[in-house]
């Protein structure tokens, strides 16, 4: 009865946002709208991981080429990191997921950039499989201003000059666990840009932007981009088309 309610709640939110972001689905006015909206051929997930791998084993030839003829490409790309977190299993909209919507996007902005990807992982993965129950444990994480810890060494940060940082927006936030790594990892992200995206159901990005600023005081923080979690697993043409165009407006 209890999760009826709290299912038919947050149902009734989503719609609410749904209806407040439509038109907005990135700060700054950038093309995730159009993301959302522009439905393409479904593509397989799997498109992603094989261009990554490609990416990942360059022939020692090759890499020598592209520094000698895109220093400038190559020195950008050295300095991106992609940070997120994500979560599978049954998921809102799409079902049971075997790669996370975020996941996605975060590959995708990897694969666009060059950038090196850190995933934050729980260091104890006490988050149910099912959605509804992953509603309530995220909820009373929310209420408990709580910092679960996640697991693995982050990269050394004093090698970049951007990092993007993306996580869903779990009940109009941040998952608190972000709020850990944004925490233990503010001193050495002062100075550098901090890009924030969000996958989510209809409330955009959320106000990922100003509370990644309130988070980390010290750095600089650029447009966001807000994409669907339904158009990660089915539409990703579209998703491509709309990071790229967002990371040419960022410069990259
Ligand atoms: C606990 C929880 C809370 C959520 N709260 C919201 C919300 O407030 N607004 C929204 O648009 N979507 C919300 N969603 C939907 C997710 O943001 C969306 O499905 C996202 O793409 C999931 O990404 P992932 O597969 O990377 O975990 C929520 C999902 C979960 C599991």
């Amino acid at each position: 009865m209890k999760k009826q309610f709290v299912k038919a709640l947050i149902g009734m939110a989503l719609m609410t946002a749904l209806t407040a972001c439509g038109a907005s689905g990135a700060a700054g006015g950038s093309s995730a709208a159009a993301t959302t909206q522009a439905q393409t051929t479904p593509e397989a997930p799997a498109a992603a991981t094989e261009a990554q791998t490609t990416a990942e084993a360059p022939a020692a030839a090759t890499q020598a080429q592209t520094a000698a003829e895109a220093p400038a490409a190559a020195t950008q790309a050295q300095t991106a990191l992609v940070v997120y977190f994500s979560r599978t299993g049954e998921q809102y909209t799409v079902g049971v997921i075997e790669k996370g919507n975020t996941a996605i996007v975060a590959e995708i902005i990897a694969e666009e950039t060059g950038a090196d990807l850190f995933e934050v992982l729980p260091q104890e993965d006490y988050y149910p499989y099912t959605y509804d129950a992953l509603l309530d444990v995220a909820r009373q994480e929310q209420n408990d201003n709580a910092r679960p810890a996640y697991q693995g060494t982050v990269p050394d940060l004093s090698a970049y000059g951007t990092v993007f940082i993306g996580a869903p927006v779990w009940w109009g936030d941040w998952p608190m666990i972000m709020y850990t790594f944004f925490e233990e990892n503010a001193d050495a992200l002062a100075g550098k840009t901090l890009i924030p995206f969000s996958t989510h159901e209809g409330s955009g990005l959320s106000g990922f932007d100003s509370k990644l600023a309130g988070a980390c005081p010290d750095a600089t923080v650029g447009e966001g981009l807000a994409v669907r979690g339904n158009d990660a697993q089915n539409s990703q043409d579209s998703v491509r088309s709309s990071v790229t165009d967002w990371l040419s407006g960022l410069g990259f």
